[in-house]
């Protein structure tokens, strides 16, 4: 009887191990030897997953994306030999949320202020179109560009051209900025005027001419184009 026992005891011992490995190798090896039933619950896990994570990402992209749109749409690219320009740039950047672009030459003018007026001269009266050492191989994801420089000379600056001319702005909204010594409104219509006919198929709107300190101006000329962010 015990032997009988002993026999039936070991027998469903081995049964129950069995049982075990079938699980785990199930779970393991391959889908198709799950039991359906596990097998339908993957696959609907998969095809859940997507439905379910879609409206979840929807609302944060639907979120993210017009802001990295804003930003991505508006290009603020200048030239500035000692600063003020710069300045302008950076104020223009931060109440625009646009991108900034230095626009800097293959040879770099002299930090000495008549030997770069010479240069810078010479330049214009050749009407020049020097190098630009980073000139970004497209803007075509911008829709705006903002166009910074001192007037150099009467006029803008010949960099500026190298750089309109480079592109197709067919459909680009342009805002040129500027500021001088003088702040004379002549030059600046002919800084104007050369934008004009450099940024071929652009929209070339009239330019804001103002000192960086006169954010009150800056300001207001954001606000009146709706370039505000
Ligand atoms: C080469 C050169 C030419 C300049 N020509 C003029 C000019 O014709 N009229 C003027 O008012 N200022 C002129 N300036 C002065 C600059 O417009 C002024 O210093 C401006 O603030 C410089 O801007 P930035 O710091 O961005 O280079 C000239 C400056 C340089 C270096």
């Amino acid at each position: 009887m015990k032997r009988v026992m002993l026999i039936a005891m070991i027998f469903a011992l081995t049964l129950s191990m069995a049982a075990c490995g079938q699980i785990t190798d199930g779970g393991n090896s391959s889908a198709g030897t799950q039991p359906l039933s596990e097998d339908t619950s993957v696959n609907s896990l998969e095809s859940t997953q997507p439905e379910a994570s879609t409206p979840s990402e929807s609302p944060s992209s639907a979120a993210e994306n017009p802001s990295e749109t804003a930003d991505g749409k508006v290009l603020i690219a200048y030239f500035s030999w000692s600063g003020n320009t710069q300045e302008m740039a950076s104020y223009i950047a931060e109440q625009t949320g646009g991108d900034l672009l230095e626009i800097q030459p293959e040879t770099p003018y002299p930090t000495n202020y008549s030997e770069c007026g010479e240069i810078a001269l010479a330049e214009r009266d050749n009407n020049d179109r020097p190098a630009i050492a980073n000139l970004p191989e497209s803007i075509e994801e911008y829709d705006t560009l903002i166009i910074g420089y001192p007037i150099w000379w009467h006029t803008a600056p010949m960099i500026i051209g190298t750089f309109l001319e480079n592109y197709d702005l067919s459909g680009m909204e342009v805002y040129p900025f500027t500021q001088s010594d003088s702040m004379d409104t002549e030059q600046f219509d002919n800084s104007i005027a050369f934008v004009r006919e450099n940024a071929a198929g652009a929209a070339v709107h009239d330019g804001l001419f103002a000192r960086p300190s006169n954010t009150e101006a800056i300001d207001a000329y954001l606000s009146e184009n709706g370039l505000v962010q």
